[in-house]
């Protein structure tokens, strides 16, 4: 089974942060494609793939010249549609038609840029997950350089809240100070979330500073490649993270999250700071474990995973990412302790 998931080059995938691409074209892998993002003369971001129509020199070494992308190769210029606009040293009035770069579909929104690979039956019209780009809700962005592993095992990581009291111990749960948990499954066709109701929040300081008073987080798989979790208080939502990990192999991918809070609760620059505070070792946490869980896998020449009695999220979720559908159903709520 390949480890990219099914369905990736017919989705919108995050391949950049609006704030990232300037001046200079960006190399990118999505799902072991190539592609060079780069802004044309309006400054609209633009995607080709990464590799001149002349004798295949990488775009993304070129630079962009009067709102074209210029191969340092031979020179040949191309637009934001990939149309060939210049061939240097050539005669006036030669044809340059049929010596395009390959397009690949774009669009910016809600500060990221998104790019969808293959085109035709199956590709979905751009849609962003619940919540990204609401006006109600201030949005933070992050993002780093690609992470080693698979993207399904660090989907499982998010989604599989029993390593946080390992993994970030002290940071979100606390192993020594557990507490009754009642988590619930439900599962829908093409997609599930667990649900987890607590009458306390957790003992991390991360969790006590940043949430206040809890009763309720879910964890949601968007397939292919998207986490959605949210906080509730009794008043409601205090906290969403949308986390994308786009796939440049089938070890290595690119993580980018959006962090959503409603407006009413604290100044955007505080809240900003806050989270970033803690996304920081979180995420270095995170990418430690999972890239050496990648190692061992590797060595052992493939995943061989023996399930437990808490590992209710790995069924729904191998069978999502590959492609399938689930039986709508409710499982729990379930006694677990966090
Ligand atoms: S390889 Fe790009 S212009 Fe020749
Ligand atoms: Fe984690």
């Amino acid at each position: 089974m390949s480890a990219l998931p099914a369905g990736l080059g017919k989705t919108w995938v995050p391949a950049a942060l609006s704030a990232q691409l300037k001046r200079r074209p960006l190399a990118r892998i999505v799902g072991g494609v190539p592609i060079v993002l780069f802004r044309d003369g309006a400054g609209r971001a633009s995607a080709l793939e990464d590799r001149c129509p002349h004798r295949n020199y990488p775009l993304s070494d070129g630079r962009v010249r009067d709102g074209a992308l210029q191969c340092p190769y031979h020179g040949w210029r191309f637009d934001g549609s990939g149309a060939c606009m210049e061939i240097p040293g050539c005669a006036p009035g030669a044809t340059l038609a049929r010596l395009g770069a390959n397009p690949v579909a774009i669009v910016e929104r809600h500060g990221a840029i998104f790019v969808r690979l293959e085109d035709g039956e199956g590709a979905a019209p751009f849609e962003a997950p619940p919540l990204i780009g609401d006006p109600d809700h201030h949005h933070f962005w992050w993002t780093q350089e690609p992470w080693q592993g698979r993207a399904i095992d660090a989907l499982e990581n998010i989604l599989d809240p029993f390593h946080t009291n390992f993994i970030h111990d002290g940071l979100i749960r606390v192993s020594r100070k557990r507490q009754a948990v009642r988590q619930t499954l439900v599962t829908r066709e093409r997609d599930f979330e667990v649900v987890y109701e607590q009458d306390a929040p957790d003992q991390g300081w991360m969790s006590r500073l940043l949430e206040g008073p809890r009763n309720r987080s879910v964890g949601r798989y968007l397939a292919p490649v998207v986490f959605q979790g949210r906080w509730e208080s009794r008043r409601g939502l205090t906290l969403c993270a949308t986390t994308f990990f786009v796939p440049e192999s089938e070890h290595r991918y690119r993580p980018f999250g959006c962090w959503t809070t409603p407006k009413r609760l604290a100044p955007a620059w505080l809240k900003q700071a806050l989270i970033m505070s803690f996304v920081g070792p979180v995420a270095a946490q995170d990418r430690r474990a999972l890239a050496l869980q990648n190692q061992t896998i590797g060595a052992f020449g493939g995943p061989r995973f023996k399930a437990g009695p808490t590992d209710r999220v790995a069924a729904p979720l191998a069978r999502l990412y590959a492609g399938g559908a689930l039986e709508p159903a409710t499982d729990g709520p379930h006694e677990i302790w966090l």
